[in-house]
């Protein structure tokens, strides 16, 4: 599915009042696993507000994994959180501070989301090809991190 319609689909999951904020995160999560080829897994992560620095896993599409909670620092995910910038990895064997998800996985897209000037959480993207994540797809995934701030914060208790 093009970017355009998947924007325009997401945009509208978003806008849905029957949805909680984690059941709109959810659809999107799956909507961007079965639409786009390679998106192999798809997940949200909040940031913990009982814990400090400390990342939860939220709504995700795609095999479970064993990193339910992530420090800041430690693997993609960490890094993002501690440095606020957007990761993409073509190789993540090549990684030395690295958290595998599971032993196909390739490549990584990791974006912060921010709301009011905070960070509240992350996409995680992982594809078992490698280099899968083109510059279009990080312009595609960081609009979805930012339209996707409100919801974020709301399921993960953030008061903003
Ligand atoms: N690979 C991530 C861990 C999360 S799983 O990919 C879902 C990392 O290195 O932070």
């Amino acid at each position: 599915m093009t970017a355009d319609l998947l924007k325009r689909e997401i945009t509208e999951l978003l806008e849905v009042a029957t949805l909680t904020a984690e059941e709109s995160l959810q659809k999107i999560c799956e909507l961007l696993r079965d639409r786009r080829k390679g998106y192999d897994w798809v997940g949200f992560y909040f940031v913990d507000r009982q814990k400090e620095r400390e990342l939860v896993l939220g709504p995700f599409a795609g095999q479970p994994t064993e990193h339910v909670r992530i420090g800041f620092g430690r693997g993609i995910c960490g890094q993002a959180a501690e440095t606020l910038k957007v990761f993409v990895v073509d190789d993540v064997s090549a990684e030395s501070n690295y958290l595998s998800c599971s032993p196909g996985v390739r490549s990584e897209f990791v974006a912060p989301v921010m709301a009011g000037g905070l960070l509240v959480g992350e996409l995680d993207l992982d594809s078992c090809e490698p280099a899968l994540f083109t510059r279009e797809d990080s312009r595609l995934l960081e609009w979805v991190a930012s339209v996707c701030a409100g919801a974020v914060a709301e399921a993960a208790g953030f008061e903003i």
